[in-house]
């Protein structure tokens, strides 16, 4: 017995040293952590409860059975983020580059359904050269293993990915990989088998984070790509974290090196509810709720065509102008992100006057729907503000598909059943005044401030359309203006004579209402009617 212990500890001993001293050196030389540092940062001290320690691969091809390194690339376990369960991986580029055997899928595998099984979120610190190449289809296999339960986990647990080093399907195997080629005539056809794999799990889970420098995320490396288009690019340029987080909305956020990334995850995961059966943690704060502002009373221009920053009013808004922006980079025109109003987890979505004038194209709607589901799938209020001119023209944007994407954010909207809370801080025309959780998409309370104009469109452009045959236009628009818009435009009367507002608010008194009306809607209960699942446009 006791034999088998100590055989046990030396083992657990070598698997912490993944694959050798040289390799975890080369890993720190690279300015990132190794797989088990990085689980230490990001866990409450002594929390982390590991399993499957002593895996190791199964593969007898290319001379694999002599090659092996105990815990097969990756640490696999749960431990607690201040102190709530989360389950954990976290690949180990010292074995095998973090490459995915059949095992190490398992692994990953055996903890997502203990976090389903239990309730609690998965994160995925992601660092790997791809499907484990000598294993072949077994390695799809594993991949493959790990989206399907991706897929069945999605609105029941949070996933969340944090890419810390290589994330890629085909990078460049012959390369690195023509001493195996050689040996092995038949593998050439066998590598051509992977392409783009482990890309697609981060991209199933709900938020993807990446570390600046570090890593990469692409289908195909830039070797494929030039002898495929013939387009020269570097890595960085290809799939780096700016890549991701400014062009093409892959990822949800950048960080600057690991140490960052890893606390700036433990901030985040606070903001969310272990599971869809949980609501998020309240979280103390000495903000009082009957905070008033009165410098909101004034941040809304005189000049209605003038810009500010919304972020200026959701600061002024949430517990002590704490606000974790999702996608800070990406479609500026919506601000998204978590923050909490009388120490209860809120979600807000802003039209951002500062970039286009809000207006929404397709990409702000794709960001802000995305956001809206996440949160109405796990029990998160929506505090929506609102400053939307409409709709963008053009034919790159019609050409594009906006009517299909603006449609997912008004579905992601009208389908949410958490409470939801709007506030019309000025312009809210035409559709977009519609899909901006209005009252018609089962707005639970809508506000305006006195700076509100909801009309179909803006003042100057109305009378455009109705004086268009008019020769001198000059005089008959002042009048208009003067006299019908300054009525009809420029103000919320209205929208709240017809019950479409709930009450036209000072903006000074807004955290103060929105925290009252989140303790009336905390009960909120709507049933939904029996379906398979939605058929949302995509
Ligand atoms: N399968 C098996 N082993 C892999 C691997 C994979 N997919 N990716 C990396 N490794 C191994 C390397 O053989 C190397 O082993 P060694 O230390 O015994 O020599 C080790 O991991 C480190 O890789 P290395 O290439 O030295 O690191 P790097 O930082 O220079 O490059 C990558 C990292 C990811 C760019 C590079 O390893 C690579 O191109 N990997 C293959 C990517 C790929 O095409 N994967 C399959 C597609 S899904």
């Amino acid at each position: 017995e006791e034999e088998v212990m100590a055989r046990m500890e030396s083992m657990r001993a070598k698997a912490h040293l993944g694959g050798g001293m040289n390799r975890i050196i080369t890993q720190h030389k690279k300015g990132k952590l190794t797989a088990r540092e990085r689980i230490d940062l990001l866990l409450d001290p002594g929390s982390f409860h590991e399993y499957d320690t002593f895996v190791e691969h199964q593969c007898t091809d290319f001379g694999m059975e002599k090659n092996k390194i105990i815990g097969d690339g990756v640490v696999t376990g749960h431990g607690t983020i201040n102190g709530r369960r989360i389950f954990v991986f976290s690949q180990d580029f010292t074995a095998f580059g973090g490459s995915l055997s059949k095992m190490h899928a398992q692994k990953i595998c055996k903890i997502m359904d203990k976090a389903v099984l239990v309730g609690a979120p998965v994160v995925g610190l992601n660092d790997s050269g791809g499907a484990r190449i000598q294993e072949g289809v077994d390695s799809l296999a594993g991949y493959a293993d790990i989206f399907q339960k991706n897929v069945l986990s999605s609105g029941v647990v949070p996933q969340i990915s944090l890419i810390m080093g290589p994330c890629a399907g085909k990078i460049h195997c012959l390369l690195k990989f023509s001493k195996l080629t050689t040996a092995y005539p038949g593998y050439d056809e066998i590598k051509l088998h992977f392409v783009g794999g482990a890309v697609y799990s981060p991209a199933l889970t709900d938020f993807t984070f990446m570390v600046r420098d570090t890593s990469y995320l692409f289908v195909t490396g830039p070797d494929v790509v030039k002898a495929v288009t013939n387009e020269d690019v570097t890595q960085e340029e290809l799939g780096g974290a700016k890549a991701h987080t400014v062009k093409s909305g892959v990822a949800h956020n950048a960080f600057e090196n690991d140490i960052e990334a890893l606390q700036r995850i433990r901030d985040f995961m606070d903001f969310l509810p272990l599971s869809n059966r949980d609501q998020a943690p309240i979280r103390h704060t000495d903000d009082p709720i009957t905070r008033e502002d009165s410098s909101l009373n004034h941040i809304i221009p005189i000049d209605s065509t003038k810009a500010y920053d919304v972020r200026d009013v959701i600061m002024r808004l949430v517990d002590d102008t704490n606000f974790f922006e999702i996608m800070p980079d990406y479609a500026k025109n919506i601000v998204i992100g978590f923050a909490r109003m009388g120490g209860q987890t809120v979600s807000i979505v802003g039209n951002q006057p500062l970039v286009s004038s809000g207006v929404l194209d397709i990409n702000s709607s794709v960001k802000g729907s995305r956001f809206v589901r996440f949160c109405d799938a796990f029990n998160i209020p929506i505090i929506t503000l609102v400053d939307v001119p409409g709709f963008l023209p053009g034919t790159a944007q019609e050409h594009n598909g906006i009517i299909r994407h603006g449609a997912k954010l008004l579905y992601a909207y009208a389908e949410a059943t958490v409470p939801k809370i709007t506030i019309i801080l000025r312009k809210a025309y035409g559709g977009a005044y519609d899909v901006m959780s209005s009252k018609h998409l089962r707005g639970d309370i809508n506000y305006a401030w006195p700076t509100g104009e909801i009309a179909v469109m803006g003042a100057k452009g109305a009378v455009e359309i109705i004086f268009r045959h008019v020769e001198d236009r000059t005089q008959a628009e002042k009048e208009y203006i003067d006299k019908v818009c300054n009525y009809f435009f420029a103000n919320p009367i209205p929208a709240a004579q017809r019950g479409f507002l709930d009450d036209v608010i000072l903006p000074s008194t807004s955290r103060k209402k929105i925290i009252e009306d989140l303790a009336v809607l905390k009960r909120k209960s709507l049933p939904l009617i029996y379906k398979k699942h939605d058929n949302m446009p995509l």
